[in-house]
């Protein structure tokens, strides 16, 4: 057991405590590479059913898993926060924050959240060790994410009842270089979800 410095602590008079049961232990009872699963996208473009998908699949192949949704944790965790940049990126540091803590404890952990900016789903990669940090860009228009529309937002948000929404008037900041580029209105769930376990296998997550 020993104590030392997280370099990113901004606050000197807390010491990070480092355990003696590691992540490296923990990811190989569970006999997989713990890592984080960021899935991208606009809203409507399928980030939580792929990933939802992609979850069972993993499980059936006996997989250690958890989910993290946008909607959900916005009920709870992230439930003070709105749309504005501000609370977009400390809605994802927060998210960042909980997704590693979970990486630690040897799952494969998948988040689905808008996380519209570079900038911040750059922060969430630089918490973790090169290649545990997988950005998965779930690519469908604009066109098509506003035609599904499956919550009715877009049209609120067209008609000016939602304020700052994705797409419409908040900007979206594609990835430049996601590890995985779903084409994700162009193949069905089973296309997409075989591309994310062929990526993960050739990244050796799982077997
Ligand atoms: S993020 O931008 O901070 O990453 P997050 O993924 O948590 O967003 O939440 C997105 C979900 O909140 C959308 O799927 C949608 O259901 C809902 N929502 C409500 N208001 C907005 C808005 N202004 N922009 C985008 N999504 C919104």
């Amino acid at each position: 057991m020993n104590t030392t410095t997280k370099p990113h602590d901004d606050n000197n008079n807390i010491v990070w405590h480092s355990y003696s049961v590691t992540k490296d232990q923990r990811g190989q009872q569970k006999q997989q590479q713990p890592c984080v699963l960021w899935f991208t996208g606009l809203s409507g473009a399928g980030k939580s059913t792929v990933a939802g998908a992609l979850e069972h699949r993993l499980l059936a192949l006996g997989y250690h898993t958890y989910l993290l949704d946008g909607d959900n944790v916005r009920h709870g965790l992230c439930k003070d926060l709105g749309f504005s940049a501000q609370d977009r990126r400390e809605n994802i540091r927060r998210i960042g924050e909980v997704a590693v803590l979970m990486a630690d404890s040897g799952l494969i952990v998948l988040s689905a959240f808008i996380s519209p900016h570079r900038e911040e789903r750059q922060s969430v990669r630089d918490l973790l060790p090169q290649g545990e940090f997988i950005e998965v860009f779930v690519d469908t228009p604009l066109a098509e994410c506003e035609k599904r529309d499956p919550k009715g937002l877009y049209k609120k948000a067209r008609a000016g009842e939602i304020k700052q929404f994705t797409g419409i008037d908040a900007e979206y900041q594609s990835p430049l270089q996601p590890e995985i580029h779903l084409a994700a209105d162009s193949h069905n769930i089973h296309e997409l979800v075989d591309q994310c376990i062929n990526a993960l296998r050739s990244r050796s997550i799982i077997a």
